[in-house]
């Protein structure tokens, strides 16, 4: 992703952004009040005012994912399997993830392949394969596939990830470009 790549920034959005910046931030959490504007996001907890998920979002682009040069960087990362489990665990695995989101060719893997997962994938995936977000780990029973769907891509992965790698826009783009972002990628729908 370059800058020439980031969503085009349109004038609604910087005035949403700006009325933004006249609701209440100030830190702590205040109750609702009439004549007041707060800002709640979908997903919102009742903890913090730029809470629900706006705010992960705001932090994976100040620091992007894996870019060395900054500290705050995400950095968890899917480490290879190919030197700690059995090629065999590998197939099963593989079938058995594949399972969670369609046809397996042969389905008398998922079953060993879920005992597998148990043992290696729950810490990041979720025993319910449903992904961490803390780890950056994705949601494996869905259809979205940063490295291709189905048995063959599953196993490649396992023995060998990929690991994305953003960089950090705060440098490039500033506080207010990156709120701006936040909020724009959090409509598109994705967000929480
Ligand atoms: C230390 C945490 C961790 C563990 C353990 C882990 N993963 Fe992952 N996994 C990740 C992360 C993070 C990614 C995203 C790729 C990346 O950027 O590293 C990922 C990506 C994947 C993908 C690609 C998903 C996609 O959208 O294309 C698959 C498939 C996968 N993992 C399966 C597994 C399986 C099966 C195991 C167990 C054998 C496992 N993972 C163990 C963290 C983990």
């Amino acid at each position: 992703m370059t800058t020439a790549d980031t969503p085009p920034m349109s004038t609604p959005i910087s005035m949403v952004v700006e009325q933004f910046s006249t609701f209440r931030s100030d830190g702590q959490f205040i109750p609702f009040s009439v004549g007041k504007d707060t800002i709640i996001f979908p997903g919102y907890d009742g903890g913090a005012e730029w809470g629900g998920k706006a705010d992960q979002i705001q932090q994976t682009i100040t620091h992007g994912i894996r870019f060395a040069s900054d500290p705050d960087t995400r950095i968890s990362e899917m480490p290879g399997f190919g030197d700690i489990i059995t090629p065999e665990q590998i197939t099963q695995v593989s079938a058995y993830v594949a399972s969670l989101s369609g046809k397996v060719q042969d389905a008398s893997l998922i079953e060993p392949g879920a005992k597998v997962f148990a043992e290696n994938c729950v810490a990041c995936h979720g025993a319910n394969a449903k992904g961490n977000r803390e780890f950056g780990a994705p949601d494996l029973t869905d259809a979205i596939w940063l490295y291709g769907s189905g048995e063959a891509a599953i196993a490649a992965q396992v023995r060998a990830p990929k690991h994305g790698v953003m960089p950090a826009w705060i440098d490039r783009l500033g506080e207010t470009k990156v709120k701006e972002l936040a909020v724009y990628v959090h409509s598109l729908g994705g967000g929480e």
